[in-house]
């Protein structure tokens, strides 16, 4: 039985580092434009977490944009709301990590069911699949926007179970994002990890992804090799 792949977006298929030289060109402080971006995505990803605790759902562009002001009060930037709305309009056309493309060629010719799986909503990642060339790639699109959860709520893993119509045992989630990883494999699914910085620790929680790689080629290596 081949396996179906749920491939995660932000961070995992799309580089949500490339809007640093647009924050090199906007920051008082050029030189902390890879903090900010960390921060950023960091404070992202906690509210996320956080409006997903708080039943108060908003979609993640939103949490992308209140955290893109809190970092800029956090670290004194300064952001006009101009740089503010271009470096939002940066966000929704991020580029895809450099291999990407090749691998989801290679898994696509090996016949292999994929579709991208993402906190984004259908049109945010819609958009970044078509500007980086990749919707050709993907059966399918799922959003949590659908149920208005977030990862790693077991709703959002069990809503792609539903869409995939595949057996839990069949369905991989491929993520860079530790929280993603576990989140799936807590919820019944196999789950591929990947480590795009080699000092990237993941969680001693005790749950521990079915595969780590360095990338998507390497994975794609991997699933065909077995
Ligand atoms: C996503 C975030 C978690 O694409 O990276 O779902």
């Amino acid at each position: 039985m081949q396996p179906v792949l749920a491939f995660d977006v932000y961070g995992t298929l799309i580089d949500t580092q490339g809007v640093v030289d647009e924050l090199e060109r906007r920051l008082k402080t050029p030189s902390s434009a890879q903090e900010f971006s960390r921060r950023w995505r960091e404070k992202q990803l906690e509210y996320s977490f956080r409006f997903g605790l708080m039943g108060a759902y908003v979609d993640f562009a939103e949490c992308t944009h209140k955290a893109l002001l809190f970092t800029d009060r956090a670290m004194q930037a300064g952001l006009s709301e101009n740089d503010c709305d271009h470096l939002m309009s940066v966000y929704a056309e991020l580029p895809a990590f450099s291999e990407v493309g090749a691998a989801l060629s290679q898994l696509k010719a090996a016949g292999v069911r994929c579709v991208a799986f993402s906190n984004g909503t259908e049109e945010a990642v819609g958009g970044l699949l078509s500007k980086a060339g990749l919707t050709g790639y993907m059966d399918d699109l799922v959003s949590v926007d659908t149920i208005k959860r977030f990862k790693p709520d077991p709703a959002v893993y069990a809503y792609l179970r539903t869409r995939l119509e595949a057996r839990p045992e069949h369905t991989w989630l491929v993520s860079s994002n530790a929280f993603d990883v576990i989140g799936a494999k807590h919820a019944g699914l196999k789950s591929a990890w990947v480590r795009r910085r080699s000092d990237a620790p993941f969680d001693p929680w005790g749950i521990e992804p079915d595969m780590t790689v360095t990338d998507l080629e390497a994975f794609a290596q991997r699933l065909l090799d077995t």
